[in-house]
């Protein structure tokens, strides 16, 4: 829908007025409202990179989740605010993992006498006090781009993984790129007495997956698959990560949503693509490639936007930047000192793979 015309005036006045003094980033499911006035737009992966390499930027203004907002506070210097133009916009995978729950998995695998052989992968997906974990325990964070990278590295350091709170990212990586079997997974539980397993359980894994899941991702099905096979012969299923198993197996290709965006770019003209990730960016693509005789679907008419992303509008945009214009810093997202430490640990580990 396009933009109100005033609302996108205000928000040029004001970063217009602001200047170098803010850096907008934008996450590719971001409304195409909110994308428009982003300084650079990427995956979680791309946008941690650019926040930690504007030190020159006394406001980072994030159009994202919560969790990227955070990420980019750990890695940016004191004196630079991350702002996140709506504190409603988190993230329900992130929400899916506590500090408390994940200290008590801690306990389970020591009880079984496996902790010293584990070691914590934690999706960027998560809040700082589950990157700080991660990082206190050994471990590093990975995106949808890195996750093969990081567990390669993991299992140096490991015998076992504990990955949180993606199952499916952890699962897919595990059994596509690492040549794993679905039988070296097991699924942990928060709410169930020793996470549902036993220790026997535990002690055989290989791969520990946290029972969470992203909303959005996790809707599409195989059925969807079959159905968009059946309605446009010739289709190349494309998929993010986050989808379930079943999902990934049968589709043509999988990869995060910069992975998804360069595949498009690459992709011949008549080629025709059903994508498997959130309805902004692929509208955004369908329209993009539409001149370049790209046809580009969604996988599943009834998967929806992600609400929380969806957030993040124009309104709330314009409000932030008039903010800081006028010298008020609102909707600051700052991360304990201690908690930082700890998560930037794994966070740097993550940006030193090869
Ligand atoms: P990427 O940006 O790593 O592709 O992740 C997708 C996502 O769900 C972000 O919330
Ligand atoms: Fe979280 Fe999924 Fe939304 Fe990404 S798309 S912010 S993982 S709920």
């Amino acid at each position: 829908s396009p933009s109100d015309p005033d609302l996108v005036m205000r928000a040029r006045a004001a970063k217009e007025k602001l200047g170098d003094k803010v850096f907008v980033l934008g996450h590719h499911y971001q409304r195409d409202e909110v994308i428009q006035f982003a300084d650079v737009t990427g995956d979680s992966f791309k946008l941690a990179r650019d926040a930690a390499a504007r030190p020159g930027a006394e406001y980072i203004v994030f159009c994202g989740v919560h969790f990227m907002a955070e990420s980019a506070d750990i890695l940016t210097s004191d004196d630079q605010k991350v702002v996140l133009p709506d504190l409603a916009a988190g993230c329900s995978m992130a929400d899916m993992a506590t500090a408390e729950q994940v200290a008590e998995c801690w306990d389970v695998l020591t009880e079984a006498g496996v902790a010293g052989q584990v070691v914590p992968v934690s999706y960027m997906n998560s809040s700082a006090d589950i990157k700080a974990f991660t990082g206190k325990h050994g471990g590093l964070i990975c995106t949808s781009s890195n996750a093969k990278r990081a567990l390669d590295w993991a299992f140096e350091q490991g015998e076992k993984v504990l990955f949180l709170p993606d199952q499916h990212l952890g699962r897919n990586t595990a059994v596509r790129d690492m040549g794993m079997s679905l039988d070296d997974c097991v699924v942990y539980n928060p709410h169930k007495p020793n996470g549902g397993l036993t220790n026997e359980e535990l002690r055989a894994a290989k791969m520990i997956l946290w029972r969470g899941h992203c909303s959005v991702h996790g809707r599409f099905s195989l059925d969807s698959v079959n159905d968009v096979r059946e309605r446009i012969p010739g289709v190349n299923v494309l998929v993010h990560p986050e989808c379930r198993h079943e999902v990934v197996a049968a589709a043509d290709y999988v990869g995060s949503t910069e992975y998804i965006i360069k595949a498009l770019e690459a992709a011949p003209a008549g080629s025709k693509w059903a994508i498997g990730t959130e309805l902004n960016l692929v509208r955004r693509l369908a329209n993009r490639f539409a001149p370049e005789g790209k046809e580009i679907v969604f996988l599943d008419r009834t998967v929806c936007f992600c609400s929380t992303m969806n957030r993040i509008d124009l309104p709330h945009l314009v409000w932030a930047l008039e903010s800081l214009a006028e010298g008020n810093l609102v909707n600051r997202i700052e991360v304990d000192k201690e908690t930082e430490a700890f998560a930037k640990l794994a966070l740097e580990r993550m940006l030193a793979l090869p």
